[in-house]
């Protein structure tokens, strides 16, 4: 059996581990998996090459993607769709599995309601695919970010300082949310709930009144605010920093995370799900159960309909909410 294999999308840290389960589970079916390059973009133009279990030896715990990926979503462009049942045609495909967050899936069912065979793995450090509790990458982004919200929290205590910092999600705030906890962090601001800046100034200060020298706010990139205006090209973290800055009175410093959290190698958990990931899409294509999507719930792997991913992102769910709203200033 021929397989087309592409990831898309922002890269994380993990794909490569999923990469290599599909090649050497499919290697052990005979099948032949064929590597389209940059994403959707590679079907479309047909750019692809031969993955051997050769060529995948030694990329487990390698960050990135030996794919490479692009952001080209097929059914924004005028003949994308064609192209992609053209390929898919001519290069004798009789499965395609695509690696993606939910731009990339979401193409990914489209595509699928054309009659191609597809299984979809999900990955996004943003961990806010609908139809699972964990993706690809998410792991290792919160352990970065949780590492670099510990240090900050040192030398924000020897400079008694405010310090920001921001971390990515621009839909949902698990990413913040999660490090924030594992960080200790003082307040975290995420897209789900709106901070109202006046009351956050409040709460430092009477933290700082009990005798704190130092706060830590962590600002996932798409989080929202009550009464303060955001300047044109102002970051999440810059408007709390400002914001902040401008309230207490506190020596304040901005730090924004960025693709440090996308990069590197990916945590043993990271590789142990992307391969779970990998070896279930494998055993999907085999049973013919087309148009799923893996996941896990829990301990368990699932297949979910493809379709459920276009419902839009999964928010931060309430019970991890309180435990934040316990723990943070007030
Ligand atoms: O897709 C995940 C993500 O890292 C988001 O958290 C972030 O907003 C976005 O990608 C950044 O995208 P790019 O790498 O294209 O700047």
């Amino acid at each position: 059996m021929r397989i087309g294999l592409l990831t898309g999308g922002g890269d994380c840290p993990g794909l490569n581990a999923a990469i290599r389960a599909v090649v050497r589970v499919a290697s052990g079916f005979d099948d032949e998996v064929l590597g389209f390059h940059h994403g959707w973009r590679g079907v479309v133009e047909g750019d692809a090459s031969r993955l051997t279990v050769a060529e995948t030896r030694g990329i487990l715990a390698q960050g990135g993607t030996i794919l490479r990926t692009d952001r080209y979503h097929p059914c924004e462009h005028e003949g994308g769709e064609e192209a992609v049942l053209e390929t898919i045609d001519q290069a004798g495909v009789e499965a395609l599995i695509v690696i993606g967050g939910d731009g990339t899936l979401g193409a990914a069912s489209r595509i699928a309601d054309l009659g191609v065979p597809i299984v979809a793995i999900p990955k996004t450090i943003d961990n806010d695919v609908t139809g699972t509790e964990r993706c690809i990458g998410f792991d290792t982004a919160v352990a970065i970010a949780a590492d670099a919200i510990d240090r900050v929290h040192t030398t924000g205590e020897s400079h008694d300082r405010l310090m920001v910092v921001e971390v990515m999600g621009r839909i949902t705030g698990w990413l913040a949310l999660c490090a924030g906890i594992a960080a200790g962090a003082d307040a975290i601001c995420l897209p789900e709930e709106p901070a109202d800046l006046d009351e956050l100034a409040a709460a430092i200060h009477r933290r700082h009144a009990a005798g704190s020298t130092s706060s830590v706010v962590v600002v996932a990139e798409g989080a929202t605010f009550f009464g303060s205006e955001r300047n044109e090209h102002e970051s999440a973290g810059a408007v709390v920093h400002r914001g902040l800055a401008e309230r207490t009175g506190f020596d304040t410093r901005l730090t924004v995370l960025g693709h440090v959290q996308r990069g590197g190698m990916p945590t043993a958990t990271d590789r142990l799900l992307a391969t779970n990931f990998g070896v279930s899409a494998i055993d999907a294509v085999h049973a013919g159960s087309f148009s799923t999507m893996v996941g896990i719930q829990g301990d368990e792997l699932s297949l979910v309909p493809l379709a459920s991913v276009l419902g839009g992102s999964r928010p931060v769910p309430e019970s991890l909410l309180s435990i934040a709203e316990q723990l943070i200033v007030r």
